[in-house]
């Protein structure tokens, strides 16, 4: 495995390679969700690249950029382990030098849900994810299911900039308690650890909801609502049902396909999670 600090080096090291490249582009702090990320991606292509940066501009003012978790030498024992070839990790200063001004300016599907809560992070990711594609230039690029409107946001980027990069979606990783997998995940204290499962155990109670007929927009809502609000320790930031490719919030019967979305606060960490009814 070799790990990469320069655009030039990455670029070096891939030439040197023959056949495709599966890109899983992650903020490090790896946990299985990104190593399912990297097993799917070694099964469709020759060889696998790992990008490990915490993108300073999708963090807003007040958000955890500084905090975020961070252990290189721990993410690439792993990555090593799970059979990576390449690993780039560029400093800031390497992605955005002096003058660098360009940045992607995303649509409508950025515009609600987290776009709506944190301006300008959709903005950031769409940036960085195409200079990531443009960089490694691979056939395919990974990533997980949980973050659902950023997934809609890179295939809609891709799409309109004509990116060759497929996109492939991977569903999300749980813990055995039905958490799912986040590197935010590490801020949580034991109690808080224990709450957050209202997040699935919500989601869960809707889908089998939706599973036994329910299809009113409302009363799905409220039983993601009702089982959060019954854990003191978690706030919640929004419930969402909405369109699962538009995004736009649904009112009335469902009669299509939708996503079913959360994120709320639980002491220091912001957690998101979804599911989707109706596939
Ligand atoms: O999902 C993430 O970890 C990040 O948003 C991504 C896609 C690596 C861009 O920084």
């Amino acid at each position: 495995m070799q790990t990469l600090h320069t655009i030039p080096d990455f670029r070096r090291a891939h030439a040197a390679l023959a056949g495709s490249l599966g890109l899983v582009p992650t903020m490090g702090y790896l946990h299985e969700g990104h190593l399912t990320l990297v097993r799917r991606a070694k099964e469709e292509n020759d060889h696998v690249a790992v990008s490990i940066f915490v993108n300073p501009t999708q963090f807003g003012p007040a958000e955890d950029l500084a905090a975020y978790p961070r252990d290189l030498d721990r993410d690439l024992a792993l990555l090593r382990k799970a059979g990576v070839d390449l690993v780039f990790n560029p400093s800031p200063a390497e992605m955005y030098p002096p003058g660098q001004e360009s940045m992607i300016d995303t649509g409508s599907v950025s515009q609600p849900l987290e776009g709506q809560r944190r301006p300008g992070h959709f903005r950031g990711v769409a940036t960085v994810v195409a200079k990531l594609f443009n960089i490694a230039q691979a056939q395919r690029a990974y990533f997980g299911a949980k973050d659902a409107q950023q997934v809609r946001v890179i295939q809609r980027m891709a799409r309109d900039l004509d990116v060759p990069t497929a996109i492939i979606v991977v569903p999300t990783v749980r813990e055995p308690d039905g958490l799912a997998m986040s590197s935010r995940n590490v801020y949580l204290t034991p109690p808080e650890r224990i709450a957050a499962r209202c997040l699935s155990r919500g989601l869960r109670l809707a889908e089998a909801g939706y599973a036994g007929g329910e299809r009113s927009a409302d009363a799905l809502r409220e039983v993601v609502r009702q089982t959060i609000a019954a854990e003191p320790l978690v706030t919640v930031d929004y419930i969402s049902l909405a369109d699962s490719e538009t995004l736009a919030e649904l009112e009335g019967p469902l009669t299509r396909a939708a996503l079913l979305s959360l994120a709320v606060r639980i002491g220091k960490a912001r957690l998101i999670d979804n599911v989707t009814l109706g596939e």
